[in-house]
């Protein structure tokens, strides 16, 4: 039924949304601001910078440019502290099946994720073959929700939108498949914010979704 799928990274194929909260909540703690779960859900998706400039609305203070960017590699570090452990257990459950049963199914594989950690997470994941294109945040000019990410996926995969589906756990991504024009499927707590084409309770519920062997069609 779709003859590719293009998938968000953090939150979706692993769980380093969790690993990107704790470094955010570490840096805000070490600058004295305020941080919690509700600010980070809007972090989900954008790139370090723009999550950045969302962490320091509640500071007391204003930063300068060069403060800021070390701010954001001060967040990075703490962040790759979490990836440096990763292996692939840390794989989403269920996903190493559903990647090779879409692989077997000749359905093409894509990554759109706006980190620039992607390629990283990828091979500590030991998945990163399976993908046919690998788009990150080190060639987006836009983060989602700008359709740039899954515009160029698209291309790269050289498939039209209408014969993709997006797997996508963020608000910002689910804004970014539709005005790319790609049905979306969404998992996690995404679903009980926004409309999505399909609902995933979990990844393995992709399958019958993609194949075709099963609807579900979700409305908000
Ligand atoms: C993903 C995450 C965001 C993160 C962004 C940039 O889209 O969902 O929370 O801010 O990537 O990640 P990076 O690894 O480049 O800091
Ligand atoms: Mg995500």
């Amino acid at each position: 039924k779709f003859k590719g799928v293009i998938f968000d990274l953090d939150g979706v194929l692993c769980h380093t949304d969790e690993y990107h909260y704790l470094a955010w909540q570490q840096l805000a703690q070490q600058e004295g601001i305020y941080f919690d779960r509700l600010i980070n859900q809007r972090l989900l998706g954008i790139s370090r910078s723009e999550s950045l400039e969302i962490v320091l609305e509640r500071a007391g203070r204003t930063y300068t440019q060069a403060e800021k960017i070390r701010l954001a590699e001060r967040k990075n570090e703490l962040y790759r502290q979490y990836l440096l452990r990763m292996t692939p257990a840390d794989l989403t459950t269920g996903a190493e099946k559903v990647l090779q049963t879409l692989e077997a199914a000749g359905v093409k594989l894509a990554v759109g994720s706006s980190s620039r950690n992607a390629r990283f997470i990828l091979d500590k994941l030991g998945i990163s073959s399976k993908f046919q294109v690998i788009i990150d945040g080190n060639v987006l000019q836009h983060s989602k929700p700008d359709k740039e990410v899954f515009c160029k996926a698209l291309a790269a995969l050289h498939l039209a939108a209408d014969q993709c589906l997006v797997v996508e756990d963020a608000v910002s991504g689910i804004q970014a498949a539709v005005s790319a024009g790609i049905k979306t499927a969404g998992i996690g707590k995404v679903i009980e914010q926004t409309a999505v084409d399909y609902t995933l309770h979990a990844i393995s519920d992709l399958l019958p979704v993609v194949l075709g062997t099963g609807s579900q069609r979700h409305a908000f």
